[in-house]
């Protein structure tokens, strides 16, 4: 590693011959719609991790939002209750990217040239850059006892997650894999009957310091409320293209400011 903070940040497993090649994961990926990398963080990193978090967490806005699954506009030409419009919430607390030190060992892990041509490399893509705002790029999510994630399709492709503290009860991350159309149209059908708990979706056993990678905009998803203890999570945000900002709605709603 070429930055002195990512020394023994990293678990076992991923030394820089492993970060030289993400390709090999990317028919998984497809496939599965998720990967986990499992221990992604050692111990010792998972330490630090969770005291910048920790630290950090006193500064966080905390959000309660109401959305539908699709993050868009009530559409008129369907009932209120219809899957398309229906009314999902999520209550957490987050600390934006501004106020995530330079030297912090996330910015680092965001800025590491060898992490970020692995995740090129594993998403076959050809640019990946931060937001253009300050406050998007990464940030820390904090979930509390009732905190929870309702169901929703995230705006990127992909979804990279860490998981720094883990809750012991409850805050499961539920997904159905890459159901989000057929024959090109959305299908509102499935997504009704994931909304009244008629079928049940994948849940996803992780712990502290494992990474996650998955389909976000394929593939409808959600975190169980937390029922004991604390759950964090980073979320790593990149785009395809450069000078890509979040919607002001969204900066406001998770953040509670623009800049
Ligand atoms: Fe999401």
């Amino acid at each position: 590693m070429n930055d002195s903070r990512l020394k023994n940040i990293f678990g076992d497993t991923y030394t820089e011959d492993f970060f030289s090649s993400g390709s090999r994961f990317s028919q998984t990926l497809n496939e599965k719609g998720i990967l986990i990398f499992k221990s992604f963080i050692s111990l010792n990193g998972l330490k630090l991790l969770q005291n910048e978090a920790n630290e950090l967490k006193k500064y966080s806005y905390k959000s309660s939002s109401e959305y539908n699954v699709y993050i868009s506009e009530h559409d008129n030409n369907f009932s209120k209750n219809s899957p398309r419009n229906r009314i999902m919430s999520t209550s957490k607390k987050c600390i934006p990217n501004d106020l995530i030190p330079n030297e912090s060992i996330l910015q680092k892990i965001y800025d590491s040239t060898i992490v970020k041509s692995f995740f090129l490399d594993l998403l076959d893509k050809n640019e990946l850059h931060p937001y253009e705002d300050s406050l998007s790029s990464i940030n820390i999510n904090y979930y509390d006892k009732g905190d929870a994630l309702g169901w929703h399709f995230d705006n990127s492709d992909y979804t990279i997650t860490l998981l720094v503290k883990n809750c012991t009860k409850g805050g499961v991350y539920e997904f159905f894999n890459d159901m989000r159309y057929t024959n090109g149209k959305e299908n509102y059908d499935l997504v009704e009957k994931i909304l009244d708990k008629k079928v049940k979706g994948i849940r996803v056993d992780s712990l502290e310091g494992d990474l996650m990678i998955f389909k976000g905009n394929k593939s409808i998803h959600q975190v169980t409320a937390v029922e004991e203890g604390e759950r964090i999570l980073v979320t790593f945000n990149y785009n395809e293209e450069s000078g890509v900002s979040l919607s002001e709605q969204s900066r406001k709603t998770f953040f509670g400011r623009i800049k």
